[in-house]
């Protein structure tokens, strides 16, 4: 099994809910919907969100009507997941799972895989994998949308800048730093290790969170290769969950990749 990380930070996942609920999931749904829509083939009925963390885009799909599975190494945050989708008056299948080797009773027609959490996947062995669970998970002329980091993350070290936030909801507040010291980087490994820290403050009183994790740097070539090597052929690449910001566009920041599942 791949290593877990981040482990506190993760289970906490109320903290975790709050703290990335910055994002415009309705809007990065569309984007999903829109590329499986123009490069795969057939209709669109099932989606499954991988290392899913809360669900945010599972619910939101069971709230457009589709059939929808979250799949997360961490129990706290299926639990989570089940959480928000009885608040949305939806269902959603929530797998407790490692996305390195997993099955699912029914492959679906769209698998998404965000925030750069594939690269949780730190060998070559746990990416094989992986695609091939999710070869299996995806019917044929169904389509995986991986979202990782942009090359240039990496090259310019901006990823390993310190980024700090603060969230709130209700009486919830969590402040996020990511990166407290610097990365132990690995480079025949293509591994770094960061420490974060998650303070939180709610009913409950105060709590700091202190966590480390090592990740793997998975580059767009290499996403196109292993998937190919399991039965996907890369679509296009885009720089953000936008398509209108090209992978080599200024304004790209991240990887996403979208594959067919071929047959
Ligand atoms: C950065 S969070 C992203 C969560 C979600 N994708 C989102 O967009 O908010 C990474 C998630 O990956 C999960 N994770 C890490 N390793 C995993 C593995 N091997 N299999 C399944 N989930 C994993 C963690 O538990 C965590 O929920």
């Amino acid at each position: 099994m791949s290593t877990p990380a981040h482990t506190a930070f993760y289970d906490d996942a109320r903290a975790y809910d709050v703290a990335f609920s910055y994002r415009d999931v309705e809007a990065e749904l569309s984007f999903l919907i829109d590329v499986a829509g123009r490069f795969g083939r057939g209709s669109l009925d099932s989606v499954l969100e991988l290392a899913s963390g809360p669900g945010y885009h599972a619910v939101a799909a069971a709230r457009r009507g589709l059939s929808a599975t979250a799949l997360d190494l961490s129990a706290p945050m299926i639990e989570r997941a089940k959480i928000k989708a009885k608040e949305a008056r939806v269902d959603v299948d929530g797998v407790v799972a490692d996305m390195a080797r997993f099955t699912l009773k029914e492959p679906v027609d769209l698998a998404f895989n965000l925030l750069t959490s594939i690269s949780y996947l730190l060998s070559s062995d746990d990416l094989h994998a992986h695609f091939r669970s999710v070869a299996a998970a995806v019917r044929p002329g169904g389509v995986y949308v991986v979202e990782n980091n942009h090359p240039n993350d990496f090259w310019t070290r901006e990823h390993f800048q310190p980024s700090r936030w603060t969230m709130k909801q209700g009486d919830v507040e969590v402040f996020t730093s990511w990166i407290d010291e610097p990365p132990v980087i690995d480079i025949v490994r293509q591994t770094y290790s960061v420490v974060a820290r998650t303070e939180v403050s709610d009913g409950a009183g105060k709590r700091t969170l202190t966590d480390q994790a090592t990740l793997r740097m998975v580059w767009p070539q290499e996403l196109k290769a292993y998937g190919e090597a399991h039965g996907f052929r890369l679509a296009a690449f885009y720089g953000a969950l936008d398509v209108d910001v090209a992978i080599d566009d200024p304004k790209a920041w991240r990887t996403v990749a979208v594959m067919v599942r071929d047959g």
